[in-house]
């Protein structure tokens, strides 16, 4: 949950490198990258396996360190040759969505408090932080599975947990790597239709790595990653609604 004060809204990307190592085992995983995405909008990364996708969205989630570029939320420089955020847990906690490419449920918390704990940890009273939650899990149609352990879910349904919790705070950018790789094609849109609505209503920015041919449609704008640099296109931006 955003606090008052704190700028929120939209992400760029300029000259981001990352090399993972050093000396002769060192791999540069990204090069040069270079991207915009608009508060409201939801945007498509692609690229072959090991293109750097999920490095990508681990350095603007704060959760790796980029070796050298630039990056700002709203209008807040985050990132620019080194941390210019000195508290990362609040960056990542308060403004950040993450939705891992595995689930990385919580295994000893039911499936309606893995999703509303960060709401709660934001001072959220529980009840309605858990209300929330049924209705984010209402949303990505697993609400039947609320009082479950997560190890007791399939593989789709602990996905579609995950995303849930990566919306509970509504925070300002929401940051999604393969969300709908395990999911049945009318579920897999369903997850795009929701990422769109809160990119609407909350002016969230929004960035999805896939390969997911069921999704790709979807997309206004697609970045391509290559040779760890990134190419935009035009997609077809289909509707959801
Ligand atoms: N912790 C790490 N240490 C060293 N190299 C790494 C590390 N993580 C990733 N890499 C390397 O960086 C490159 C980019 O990896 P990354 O996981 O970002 O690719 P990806 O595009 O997400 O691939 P996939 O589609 O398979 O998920 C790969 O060559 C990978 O081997
Ligand atoms: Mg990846």
């Amino acid at each position: 949950m955003a606090e008052p004060g704190i700028p929120t809204g939209g992400i760029l990307i300029e000259g981001l490198r990352k090399v993972y190592g050093q000396g002769d085992t060192a791999v540069e995983a990204l090069k040069n990258i270079n991207m915009q995405v608009a508060p409201g909008e939801v945007v498509g990364l692609v690229g072959p396996s090991g293109s750097g996708k999920s490095t990508l969205l681990k350095c603007l989630g704060a959760i790796i360190e980029p070796t050298a570029g630039r990056m700002t939320l709203g209008n807040e420089v985050i990132y620019d040759n080194g941390w210019r955020v000195k508290d990362l847990r609040a960056l990542r906690r308060d403004r950040i969505g993450f939705v891992f490419q595995a689930p990385y449920l919580i295994p000893f918390l039911d499936v309606t408090d893995n999703v509303a704990l960060l709401p709660m940890l934001a001072g959220v009273p529980n009840a309605a932080a858990r209300a929330r939650a049924l209705e984010l899990l209402t949303a990505l149609d697993v609400q039947h599975r609320a009082k479950a352990q997560p190890n007791q879910l399939s593989g789709g349904e602990q996905q579609r947990v995950s995303i849930a919790r990566a919306l509970a705070n509504k925070p300002p950018v929401i940051l999604a790597d393969e969300p709908t790789a395990p999911l049945d094609s009318e579920r897999a849109l369903g997850v795009m239709r929701l990422l769109n609505q809160m990119a609407r209503q909350a002016q969230t920015a929004v960035i999805v790595v896939t390969h997911d041919e069921k999704i790709i449609p979807t997309f206004k704008r697609i970045y391509h990653i290559r040779d760890g640099q990134t190419v935009e296109e035009a997609g077809e931006g289909r509707a959801l609604d």
